[in-house]
């Protein structure tokens, strides 16, 4: 029998704080104007000191298994996109497992920058129908604020943070994730790069000093080759799906630059109503965007079963990524929806509580043998 991967739970979160394009033109050299006619955006969600890419990509889990109406029990597989984990190791993907008392998962981190989120749709979509997992829980999840040089008016207008989730399930119905094509291209690695605090250049006060703990950009550069992969991608996988391109219902691309979305647009000879464009509210972010807008077309009851979804990212590596989704789930009530958030709160106390516990045994434990051991040390051997 053939088995399918299919989303059947969605889930965002977008810090509080809202900082528009003339919040920023008051504290550096910028404009409303540019920053809305060079890349479409007009505001970014910033987050709170006690907000991280483990918190929100917390919050966006959550909703994800409101919507699917799973326990976190049934999930197999954790992965998290990101290009900000919330610390180089452990991976992000284990905080939020614990978080989420996803007592049977699996957890990891996956680094595709901007392309992340497709990568992990792609994975999870594999390992689904090769059987080795049944549900996959996919979050893009990113605190870009955090790398940015908010000195650099060239770059740090461009970004937010946020998170966006999926829910991939098995299921032996037709449709869901049709195909997939993953992309990279290395040579362009320090067109969009982060140079300090990894092995090439440990942290310390000279990465600090010549500012490499925040992210670089070649815009031109990464502008150009965007133009360039988004279409081929999405030509790639609609071919692969057995589709045509006027047969796609949506088309989700990455949110960086409306200009970008436009080009790509018009290769594909795609009409507007047909392209999901939310960048004006987030800016770009980065793993973080596909998930986002996806759960906002929905929202919006711009996603119905039975239509043929196309998502493509581009970013960091360089890497580009597109998939084909046939889209088969119903969207649940709200009082449905609430009930669910209300039984799940309780959930996560307990997890939170079980978490605390765990790691209350594993000091009692280790001070009981260290007392143990000095014991012995005292004891002569008779
Ligand atoms: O997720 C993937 C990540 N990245 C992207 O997708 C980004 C792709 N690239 C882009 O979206 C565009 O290249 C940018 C939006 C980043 C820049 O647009 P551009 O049309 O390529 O502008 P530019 O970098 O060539 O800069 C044009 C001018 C420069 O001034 P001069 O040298 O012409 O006098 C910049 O200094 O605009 C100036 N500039 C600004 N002016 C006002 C750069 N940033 C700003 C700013 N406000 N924030």
């Amino acid at each position: 029998m053939s088995r399918y991967a299919h989303i059947i739970g969605w889930g965002k979160y977008a810090p509080p704080n809202v900082v528009t394009n003339d919040d920023l033109a008051k504290k550096m050299e910028t404009t409303d104007a540019w920053i809305r006619e060079r890349t479409g955006i007009a505001q970014r969600h910033i987050a709170s000191e006690k907000e991280s890419t483990a918190t929100m990509a917390i919050h966006a889990a959550r909703a994800a298994i409101e919507t699917a109406n799973i326990s976190p029990m049934e999930i197999d597989l954790v992965i998290v996109a990101t290009v900000t984990p919330e610390y180089p190791f452990p991976a992000t993907a284990c905080l939020v497992q614990s978080a989420l008392g996803a007592e049977r998962a699996g957890a990891f981190d996956l680094e595709a920058g901007c392309s992340g989120f497709v990568y992990g749709l792609a994975m999870a979509a594999g390992m689904i129908r090769s059987e080795m997992y049944d549900t996959i829980l996919v979050i893009g999840a990113e605190t870009l604020s955090r790398i940015l040089d908010w000195n650099d008016r060239a770059t740090c207008v461009l970004f937010g943070d946020g998170a966006g989730a999926a829910i991939v399930r098995a299921s032996d119905k037709p449709g869901g994730m049709m195909t997939s094509v993953l992309g990279s291209d290395g040579s362009g690695g320090d067109l969009l790069i982060l140079p300090g605090g990894g092995a090439r250049h440990p942290a310390g006060p000279e990465t600090v000093l010549s500012k490499m703990h925040y992210a670089r950009m070649n815009g031109r550069e990464v502008y150009r080759f965007a133009t360039r992969v988004m279409a081929e991608a999405a030509q790639i996988v609609v071919r692969r799906a057995g589709w045509s391109l006027d047969q796609i219902d949506l088309f989700i691309p990455h949110q960086a630059n409306a200009r970008i979305i436009e080009s790509a647009a018009k290769s594909l000879k795609l009409a507007p109503e047909k392209i999901f464009v939310n960048l004006q509210n987030y800016g770009n972010t980065s793993a973080a965007s596909i998930p986002i807008a996806l759960c906002e077309a929905i929202d919006a009851d711009r996603v119905q079963p039975g239509d043929r979804l196309v998502l493509v990212g581009f970013g960091a590596g360089l890497t580009w990524a597109a998939c084909a989704i046939e889209w088969t789930a119903a969207k649940p009530g709200a009082p449905a929806l609430r009930h669910r958030a209300a039984t799940g709160r309780l959930r996560y106390l307990w997890a939170g509580l079980k978490a605390l516990g765990w790691r209350l045994q594993r000091r009692t434990d280790a001070t009981v043998s260290k007392v143990t051991e000095a014991v012995e040390r005292k004891t002569p051997e008779e």
